[in-house]
């Protein structure tokens, strides 16, 4: 559609009655009644049955046979399937044309069970198939293979490891160096080098992995998947299986989570197809707990050097962030930490380096602000650090090195109130009363610090269409193929739609979730929200236009013969832009006129690839290309308040304060909570996560809920959640920055910061400066 023709339905866009209102969750129901049906749940599939995987205990090495006799006899047992009966796949991302169409799709190259060697410990090496669960576990446990073994590696720590700097892949990827970083720093009159060792992180969302997979004829399969990303799971299905991308269709309709380990496919997704395929009957494939450490990806273990040089005054000079981190034996991956180092804070020189390690690992993948989280974590407790060292406040040293630009490109930012999150959260949390002296503060046996720190999180550049029919008696579909992570995606959609339809919430019936839907952007990136809001936004744009277009060549219409552009639509009724009186509502008109229904469809852009004309929706003075003239990044501040026991070193977050500056928010409560949601995770991350590999085995030892510790609500204090209101003008239509990720950024830096104000004057400097790695994640 051309927007060009009638900017004016940007007034749509103010009315708003219900966005930005705490709209409760429109699923919420359904899913407590248990009546939301998850990708494990479509159990009425005709003659469904059930697969589980059989995994490789070691981490490396060669499948030298297979003994099945008495797994096969076991009643109920369909078909065990192996790298030696596999049904061929069309492509892999491993193969030439693969690799060039789904390697984004796919975050890991490799693909179990298509030969015999074992390159992770967890690996699938056969799929046993059942008419049901108990029966495939059962069979699992009997069938025997034979593996032989070789000496794993198991992290870039191990003494074997051999570290390269990548060439290709995500790792290879950091910001361009600014300046010369290594001879500012040496001449800085302070210098401080932080080293933090960060441990591998698991996902673990409530829901696991799962899969039914559902052949409805030899070329033509739908897919029920636990994916955050409708689109390229599609993408990589079709190219895997070589079939036209009609005949496969992915549903998604309810999330149980995913944190990134949901964006990408990965192996069992496709192994469940092939089961399905092989026994010719729909196949159920849902991980196991332990399984969903193997299985799904992961935060890599890493550790990261953060050298900083600045004047006296605390004024930052240079920058040297290097990372090492673990990667599989195929891919080079490594999430970006540096980059939220060279753009957070004015600095004039700026350098990164990356390392990798091969190991006995599956490939890692993103996960709850991937690069950002812990780029923040050495980027904010630095800024703590240096702090301390000149004598200043840690909201001081942060506003003294503001970035009124991005310092990476130079670009004006599209929004930015970071100083209002830092003034506004310093309100809540009562910073003025801080104790500027470290370790002075204590209660009964405990220590009491206050911290807080800075996040910043990008806009990704997506696209994605909506499609809207409006019907006459007043009620709309909406459709998009999103997904809704849990996080409010249906609840968010149904109020955009709502205020740009000028009908009521109850009237909008939004789908999601399935490859026949107008294709959106992944729910990953914090891309979601503005990308399909603005779709939607737009889509209804097109269905007036449709409807004035209409309206002007009805003789009974209010608005008769009036040009289109004189014509506006407000709350749902088409009037004339000078005199209000003279118009009526969408219904009359469609029913007067015989009309069931009308359909608008748009693509909504969301970051730098919005640009004029669209931009006029937002504001009038946008020149074209605008959008990519500015960088463009959600803002966060974060303050904690941690109790630490001087016997038993224990920490306990007492109190807790984010503030966030994400453009319009959609709704308040969803934002609330996904706000409470990215804090719980930095919090964890700093306390309590982190996975433990053996470092000999290769093997992960506490791959379950009872052993890997996520917060409970007893480690969780009551949070205080406060919005800066922003007006983007070159970000999208509805001037929506992305939320999910920028909640987390910062935050375990935050919890390590009132960490340092509690006990730091126990601490010895020296020791610190040399590098000892004074904090450390997990
Ligand atoms: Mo997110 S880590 O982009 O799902």
């Amino acid at each position: 559609m051309d927007l060009t023709e009638n900017p004016t339905f940007a007034n749509q866009r103010s009315s708003s009655d219900v966005v930005g209102k705490p709209m409760v969750r429109i699923d919420g129901r359904a899913k407590v009644m248990g009546a939301a049906t998850y990708s494990a749940e479509y159990n009425q599939l005709p003659g469904l049955v059930h697969a589980v995987f059989k995994t490789s205990d070691v981490a490396k090495g060669r499948i030298t046979g297979f003994d099945d006799s008495e797994a096969k006899r076991l009643p109920g047992v369909l078909g065990i399937l192996t790298h030696l009966n596999m049904p061929p796949l069309a492509q892999t991302p491993a193969t030439p044309e693969g690799k060039k169409k789904i390697a984004l799709a796919m975050q890991m190259s490799f693909t179990p069970m298509l030969a015999d060697q074992i390159f992770y410990a967890g690996q699938p090496v056969a799929i046993i198939i059942a008419d049901t669960l108990e029966h495939a576990q059962h069979a699992a446990a009997l069938l025997k293979v034979s593996i032989v073994a070789e000496q794993p590696v198991a992290s870039y720590q191990d003494a074997r490891a051999e570290l390269f700097a990548p060439k290709d892949g995500a790792a290879a990827q950091v910001p361009a160096k600014r300046g010369y970083a290594q001879e500012a720093f040496s001449k800085a009159p302070v210098q401080l080098t932080l080293t933090c060792q960060h441990v591998t992180n698991h996902h673990n969302p409530m829901e696991p992995g799962a899969t039914i997979a559902h052949w409805e004829a030899a070329d033509r399969v739908t897919v029920y998947d636990t994916t955050q990303a409708i689109a390229s799971t599609h993408k990589a299905l079709y190219v895997m299986l070589g079939l036209p991308p009609d005949n496969v269709r992915v549903v998604n309709k309810y999330l149980g989570g995913g944190f990134g380990c949901k964006l990408t496919m990965w192996p069992h997704t496709v192994l469940t197809v092939q089961a399905a395929k092989f026994v010719g009957r729909p196949v159920k494939l849902v991980l196991t707990r332990p399984q969903m450490f193997t299985s799904m990806g992961h935060r890599e273990d890493q550790e990261q050097t953060l050298r900083v040089g600045a004047t006296k005054e605390g004024k930052l000079l240079a920058l040297l962030h290097e990372k090492t981190s673990t990667t599989s034996p195929w891919d080079n991956y490594a999430e970006m930490n540096s980059k939220i180092v060279d753009m957070l804070y004015a600095c004039p020189t700026f350098e990164a380096s990356v390392k990798l390690a091969r190991a006995n690992v599956m490939t890692s993948t993103y996960m709850r602000g991937p690069g950002e989280a812990p780029g923040s974590f050495a980027m904010e407790c630095a800024m703590d650090d240096l702090a301390y060292r000149v004598g200043l406040d840690p909201i001081a040293i942060r506003l003294l090195n503001h970035a009124d630009k991005d310092p990476g490109t130079g670009k004006p930012w599209s929004s930015k109130s970071l100083k209002q999150c830092y003034e506004r959260g310093a309100d809540l949390f009562g910073w003025s009363k801080r104790n500027p002296k470290n370790g002075a503060t204590r209660q009964g046996n405990n220590l009491v610090g206050w911290g807080m720190a800075s996040g910043s999180y990008p806009v990704h550049d997506a696209q994605g269409t909506a499609r809207i029919r409006l019907f006459a008696d007043g009620h709309a579909l909406v459709q998009a193929g999103a997904t809704d992570l849990g996080t409010g995606t249906y609840t968010i959609i149904t109020q955009v739609a709502a205020d740009s339809l000028g009908i009521p919430p109850e009237k909008v019936h939004f789908e999601l979730g399935d490859s026949a839907l107008p294709t959106t952007a992944m729910s990953g990136g914090s891309r979601a929200a503005g990308t399909v809001s603005s779709s939607v936004f737009l889509a209804a744009q097109d269905v007036w236009q449709k409807l004035i277009k209409v309206a002007v060549t009805d003789q009974h219409s209010p608005v008769y013969k009036a040009k289109p552009a004189d014509v506006e639509a407000v709350n749902g009724r088409l009037q004339l832009k000078t005199d209000s009186t003279k118009g009526e509502a969408f219904t009359t008109l469609m029913q007067r006129i015989g009309l069931d229904d009308v359909e608008g469809v748009a693509t909504g852009h969301y970051g730098s690839s919005y640009e004029s004309p669209k931009a006029t929706l937002n504001t009038p003075n946008a020149k074209k290309d605008d959008a990519a003239g500015h960088s463009m990044h959600s803002f966060s501040a974060h303050f904690c308040e941690v109790q630490v026991d001087t016997d038993l070193g224990t920490v306990h977050v007492t109190r807790w304060v984010s503030v966030v500056a994400a453009g319009r928010i959609l709704n308040s409560r969803t934002a609330r909570s996904q706000v409470m949601g990215g804090s719980i995770f930095g919090i964890g991350a700093a306390l309590m996560e982190g996975t433990v590999c053996d470092p000999h085995l290769a093997r992960y030892t506490n791959a379950s809920l009872a052993d890997y510790h996520v917060c409970v609500n007893a480690d969780i204090p009551e949070m205080i959640v406060a919005f800066i209101d922003e007006e983007d003008r070159y970000v999208n239509a509805m001037g929506v920055k992305g939320l999910g990720e920028v909640s987390i950024v910062g935050t375990s830096a935050a919890v390590s910061n009132a960490i340092f104000h509690a006990i730091r004057a126990s601490f010895d400097l020296a020791a610190h400066n040399a590098g000892q790695g004074a904090e450390s994640v997990g």
